[in-house]
């Protein structure tokens, strides 16, 4: 089945345009004290993993692309590190054991697309989590993230690569009829050290947009309970029209009946 973005298609040059590091600290400050077993979900190549790991964070990753888990083996052993990887859909995940803590970084729970998938995998989620253990989940906020949409190709950046090749990046994003959904594709040209197109891709995204209210609607069906909402990884509190994100720190809740608001 078609995935919604197809991870495998840029596993070999993600890591030289995801670069950033803005989450990293939050991630230190927020699991780093803890002394049991963390599961991330959605982890890609590792760009967040791999500074937990070496603060000794004991981590379970889990991914769906075979080819960003591959990166990420490799990013393992050329530094030394040890994590368990795990190819799998979260909607589907059935790891037989419970964890302390589990995170989706880089907002990546608005790639599940449509509230099924969404339940699933919050259902999953908690069914995998300890009575007492944390479950970060991030999100961009739908107002300021649609607010940065023109339906224009827009140029992301210029990134080199090995041998001296350019990779160049542009984006086009729509929103679309429901307002449900950011839909797009991003453009991807290799070129030489004398600006020869060498290489041409193109991947197709798509993602959700969540409302907070819907998000912690489907979130207390699953049986969490939101302890805390930051708009940012300062940790600064949350504006709903002016937050670049929600970083949820929910618990798992009493059991939820139907009628529950
Ligand atoms: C934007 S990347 C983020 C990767 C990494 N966490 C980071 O911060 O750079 C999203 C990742 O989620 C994975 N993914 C998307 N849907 C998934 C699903 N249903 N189950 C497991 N992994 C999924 C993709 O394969 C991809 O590696």
């Amino acid at each position: 089945m078609k995935r919604p973005i197809e991870f495998d298609d840029i596993a070999d040059i993600y890591d030289y345009y995801v670069t950033t590091d803005l989450d990293i600290p939050f991630y230190l400050n927020q699991l780093g004290r803890l002394k049991g077993q963390v599961l991330e979900l959605m982890c890609g190549t590792g760009r967040v993993s791999i500074p937990l790991i070496k603060q000794g964070i004991s981590l379970t990753c889990v991914d769906y692309s075979a080819k960003m888990l591959e990166q990420f083996k490799d990013k393992l052993s050329s530094n030394n590190l040890q994590a368990r990887l795990v190819e799998a859909d979260v909607c589907k995940l059935d790891l037989g054991s419970r964890f302390d803590a589990i995170f989706i970084p880089f907002h990546s729970f608005m790639e599940l697309i449509g509230e099924q998938k969404q339940v699933a995998a919050l259902e999953r989620i908690n069914a995998h989590l300890k009575d007492d253990g944390v479950f970060i989940c991030t999100l961009h906020n739908p107002g300021p993230r649609t607010r940065v949409v023109t339906g224009e190709k827009v140029l992301r950046g210029e990134f080199l690569l090995p041998n001296e090749q350019t990779l160049v990046l542009y984006s086009k994003e729509q929103i679309n009829q429901g307002r449900s959904m950011i839909i797009g594709t991003q453009y991807y040209m290799i070129n030489n050290k004398s600006g020869e197109l060498l290489l041409e891709r193109q991947i197709d995204i798509a993602f959700s947009l969540i409302e907070k209210d819907r998000f912690e609607y489907l979130a207390k069906r699953a049986g969490f309970t939101v302890h805390k909402l930051y708009g940012d990884y300062s940790q600064g509190s949350f504006d709903y029209r002016n937050s670049p994100f929600m970083i949820y720190l929910l618990g798992k809740s009493e059991q939820w009946h139907p009628g529950d608001k």
